[in-house]
């Protein structure tokens, strides 16, 4: 493996030149130029992104779940401002997995974009039919199994936050899917041990994983004095779930180190996707940042470009679970000069302390 030669702060005329990093990354078989994609349901299938930048320089556009039939959605009021956040509850609104393969899929792929194609389903035959219908389909790049899904057959269990019926859901996608398709499972926060759920999937056939899901939020609206949204409930996303997103996906990058990571939750920098990287992510997806900055994917993908070239790195794929690494010791006075020469393939003791205090 390549040592990355740690350097502390910017070089100078980082920021005048387009770095000499390679951004290449690998998700599962799957090849990207670029490791920035978009973030489901955040950027519809593109068409409006491509006003701001050219979407196929990035790694590829995530599309909205797609379900089998046309939804209309929750009722509005559908999103509520929070701190450093917001909260949604669309409710998978869509138009159906045939009007989304006439218009979106094929738009995009006259486009010459890749697409990874999400899907949603309320109960495993939904999946396993969506999953059916996208194998003869050519134009996609990979399939992401949106699993935060109340289970119609279950009371409305969320697929997501059980290992077996998140499995079951993940294992009939696989089956159903041409081989040389990644199949993605988009995991949820809101478990007790993710790291389980994580394993359940990958067991069950996911080639790689997406993380994170929005948080199950809410607002209460003081003047009314009643649930902010219509739905009550809602996902919460945005730069205040960050945390709890790189927490995921370091956790579950020590647990299954060689599974492919395609992290998201509040990245609104190339900074901010730099520590996905380093906990482990091979790639990043932009969400709610792009709903006041739709330029945002291409401009992360430069600022992590630059990011990565002002610490050393010659490759996105060097700094990949970085974080995980044992840190450089001090040094002894007169000792070498701590973060030159750093090798990357020094051991780390991976273990995660669960950090709750009091
Ligand atoms: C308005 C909105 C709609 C979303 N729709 C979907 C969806 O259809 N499928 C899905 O898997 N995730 C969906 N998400 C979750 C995002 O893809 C992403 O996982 C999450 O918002 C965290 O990233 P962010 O903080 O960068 O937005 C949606 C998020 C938002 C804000």
């Amino acid at each position: 493996m390549t040592r990355a030669v740690i350097t502390h702060g910017p070089r100078p005329g980082a920021h005048d030149v387009a770095p000499d990093v390679d951004m290449t990354t690998h998700l599962a078989g799957l090849e990207l130029p670029s490791p920035v994609l978009t973030a489901s349901g955040c950027s519809a299938a593109g068409r409006e992104l491509d006003q701001f930048f050219d979407i196929t320089e990035i790694g590829a556009i995530v599309t909205k779940s797609i379900m089998l039939n046309p939804r209309s959605g929750r009722p509005t009021p559908r999103m509520a401002e929070t701190p450093s956040g917001m909260l949604n509850s669309i409710g998978l609104q869509g138009p159906g997995l045939d009007a989304f393969l006439e218009k979106d899929l094929a738009w995009l792929h006259a486009r010459g974009a890749r697409a990874v194609v999400s899907i949603a389903g309320g109960s495993v035959d939904e999946y396993t039919r969506i999953a059916s219908k996208l194998r003869h389909v050519p134009e996609i790049s990979a399939i992401e199994v949106n699993i935060s899904c109340p289970n119609v057959e279950d009371r409305g269990q969320v697929f997501a936050c059980q290992a077996a019926s998140a499995s079951e859901v993940v294992a009939a996608v696989r089956r159903n899917t041409a081989p040389g398709i990644p199949v993605l499972a988009k995991l949820s926060p809101d478990v007790t041990d993710i790291v389980e759920i994580a394993h359940a999937v990958v067991n069950a056939g996911a080639d790689g994983l997406s993380m994170i899901n929005t948080l199950l939020g809410m607002v209460i609206d003081t003047d009314t004095m009643r649930p902010a949204l219509a739905g009550i409930t809602g996902g919460l996303s945005g730069p205040a779930i960050r945390p709890v997103a790189v927490r995921c996906v370091y956790q579950v990058h020590a647990a299954l180190p060689d599974v492919p990571i395609l992290g998201m939750g509040g990245i609104r920098t190339g900074l901010d996707a730099l520590e996905f990287v380093l906990a482990g992510a091979s790639a990043v997806s932009v969400g709610t940042v792009t709903f006041h900055d739709p330029s945002a994917p291409a401009r992360v993908a430069r600022e992590l470009a630059v990011a990565l070239a002002e610490r050393g790195f010659d490759s996105l794929e060097e700094a990949v679970g970085y974080a995980h690494r044992a840190a450089d010791p001090k040094p002894a006075p007169g000792g070498p000069v701590a973060g030159h020469g750093h090798d990357v393939d020094e051991p780390a003791d991976d273990t995660l302390d669960a950090g709750v205090e009091g």
